[in-house]
């Protein structure tokens, strides 16, 4: 939520911004601004809107300065508007900071600030922490540095800001907690943003800002990096892991669309390294130390957000199936206030896309006060939740630039997927046959997603039957389940129009009042354990006019006799059927969307990366 990236060196900086800007936006697309250093002042150009938007605006504008700030807002505490947008400035306008996260405890220091004379312009909490900056320079006659430090040592909530002034104009300061920030070296120039994807092109050697961390970038001087309470901290310089190509849309009209199509290729990329079917041997590196930990835990808890939730489903079904280990799946922003039970020879596995989530976050602090052992699967490098785990495994999806979750679901199901087999062979729980079935079965994945992506046309016509609807009901039993959970948040997050997913046999308790001729229905109906089960609740659906559309085995008759629609998908495991039946439902959601006109990459009132509660 909110993007920010600053430039501080010898090259004009607008054009970097402005790039960075267009790379952030799905962090947030409210308003964006910029803020350069011009001369003796600083000129901020700002607007509600997307970075597009914004560009337009600056279009006559004089847009010259080798410093900058820029920001992209999902507003969190007053409406998107002008005023509203960062950056945001001093009462004397030499000062200009941007911010991602929330100042919880803004009202009172705005109070405070107030009653001694500062007069706001905007609703945001962000507005407080620059009058506090200035109030403290000016008052103790402090250096910028330190009046950012001691500001935010009274700070409660989640940051990562830049600040930028006229009366140090070769410094910018940097800090975070919570909100990621990184920070690029080029030559005798700093390339600050919230992640890497705005930096690729200028630079791939990073630092990582930590938590509760500052660091005051000054031209021709080495960075300098404390704590907020004020300990001089080592920084330590990394290879920033991605390429360029992958944050463009190689001629796909969405990301989205791309992400899609790439699934053959980052589920590969998930197992690779980490499955030799030859040898049926199965290793995740990544958590090799604390093997130890899962094959002794008295239970597995899974905490995690929207579709991570729902990998993480899958992942209970097949973990109780395949290791016999009590597991519990939790919605992070429940568990964490909640009051959970939590023993010390639990393993909580937190899953992420982003790694940034602020509910998973503070999830995962719960659980090691608590003393259990916590373990990561998260998508992007060196994010916040890869470093509050005790060990973990990357997904190694790529960047996920749709807000829609795609690649990394099926991602992250593979990844739990090794865990599980991994697991399953050291506990003796899994016979030598099963598990090198299950292995040959997760191997072939890519290819048969692959032979999913060919019925794209089918997901056209479908998807234009459906876009008439206003509601829709997608159901499953067992692994199918979380499918169905999965295929309705798509639906809704994209197109705007209402899903809900069901366990099929749910519906005689209340949602098959619902059903009309015009509600169509979603069944995730391949063959398994309670295929007749699921059949009888397609009939049931059939009875009361309900549409059928559904997802069936290649070769199945029974449910084909009975729908509107039917897509075929490839044999598998029943375990592994989440890995195929989730794409087509991918595609139908992003058909859907695209065909009501939504901005299917950016939906209304949503961000990538919910570094807010
Ligand atoms: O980055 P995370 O996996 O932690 O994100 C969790 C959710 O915010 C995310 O899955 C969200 O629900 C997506 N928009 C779903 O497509």
């Amino acid at each position: 939520m909110c993007g920010i990236i600053g430039y501080l060196g010898n090259k004009d900086a607008y054009p970097i911004l402005m790039k960075g800007l267009h790379r952030l936006e799905y962090r947030g697309y409210d308003s964006a601004g910029i803020a350069l250093l011009q001369s003796d002042k600083i000129n901020i150009y700002k607007c509600q809107g997307k970075v597009c938007e914004l560009e337009k605006y600056c279009e006559d504008k004089n847009l010259s300065g080798i410093t900058g700030i820029a920001h992209t807002r999902w507003a969190t505490h007053g409406e998107p508007n002008d005023v509203n947008a960062h950056p945001h400035f001093s009462s004397d306008g030499r000062t200009a900071l941007i911010h991602n996260g929330i100042i919880e405890n803004y009202q009172a220091l705005k109070t405070e600030l107030i009653n001694r004379g500062y007069v706001f312009q905007s609703d945001t909490d962000t507005e407080v922490l620059i009058h506090l900056i200035e109030d403290i320079k000016k008052v103790g006659n402090n250096e910028l540095p330190e009046a950012v430090r001691l500001a935010l040592s009274q700070v409660v909530g989640t940051y990562a800001i830049i600040v930028m002034s006229v009366d140090d104009p070769n410094t910018l300061v940097v800090a975070r907690k919570g909100s990621p920030l990184i920070i690029g070296f080029g030559q005798n120039e700093y390339y600050i943003a919230s992640d890497g994807s705005a930096l690729v092109e200028y630079t791939d050697k990073v630092v990582y800002l930590k938590n509760e961390e500052m660091a005051v970038l000054t031209k021709g001087d080495d960075i300098r990096i404390k704590t907020i309470k004020n300990k001089n901290r080592p920084h330590y310089i990394e290879k920033l892991e991605m390429t360029l190509s992958e944050l463009e849309k190689g001629g796909y009209e969405h990301f989205m669309l791309k992400e899609i199509f790439e699934q053959p290729r980052s589920v590969a990329d998930s197992m690779r390294g980490r499955l030799n079917s030859v040898k049926e041997i199965v290793a995740l590196g990544g958590i090799v130390e604390y093997e130890e930990h899962l094959l002794r835990a008295r239970r597995i808890i899974i905490v995690a957000c929207g579709t991570s939730y729902h990998a993480g489903l899958v992942a209970e079904y097949m973990f109780e199936d395949l290791i016999r280990i009590p597991v519990e799946v939790e919605y992070a922003s429940e568990f964490r206030y909640r009051n959970p039970i939590i023993y010390s020879d639990d393993v909580v596995i937190a899953i992420s896309q982003s790694g940034e989530t602020a509910d998973t976050l503070a999830a995962i602090e719960l659980a090691r006060q608590k003393g259990a052992t916590v373990l990561g699967i998260c998508n992007v490098v060196g994010s916040s939740i890869a470093r509050a785990t005790h060990a973990g495994s990357y997904t190694h999806a790529g960047p996920e630039i749709g807000v829609a979750s795609t690649k990394a679901f099926t991602a992250q199901v593979t990844v739990l997927t090794l865990m599980a087999l991994c697991m399953a062979k050291r506990k003796g729980k899994i016979s030598k046959t099963r598990y090198a079935t299950i292995i040959n079965e997760l191997e072939s994945i890519p290819r048969k997603i692959k032979t999913i992506l060919d019925s794209n046309d089918l997901m056209k016509e479908i998807a234009a039957y459906m876009k008439q609807f206003n509601n829709a009901l997608y159901l499953g039993r067992n692994y199918n389940y979380p499918v169905a959970l999965e295929g309705a948040l798509k639906l809704k997050e994209i197109s705007y129009i209402h899903a809900e997913g069901y366990p099929a046999a749910e519906m005689k308790h209340g949602p098959i009042a619902l059903i009309d001729e015009d509600m169509p229905v979603v069944v995730i109906a391949t063959t398994n354990g309670t295929y007749d089960k699921v059949v009888s609740n397609i009939q049931e659906v059939k009875t009361r006019k309900g549409k059928i559309i559904s997802i069936v085995t290649q070769g199945d008759t029974d449910v084909r006799n009975l729908s509107d629609y039917v897509i075929e998908i490839p044999e598998t495991e029943e375990m592994l059927v989440p890995l195929l039946a989730t794409v087509p439902l991918q595609l139908l959601a992003y058909h859907v969307a695209v065909m009501r006109g939504r901005n299917v990459d950016q939906p209304r009132n949503l961000a990538k990366s919910v570094t807010v509660e």
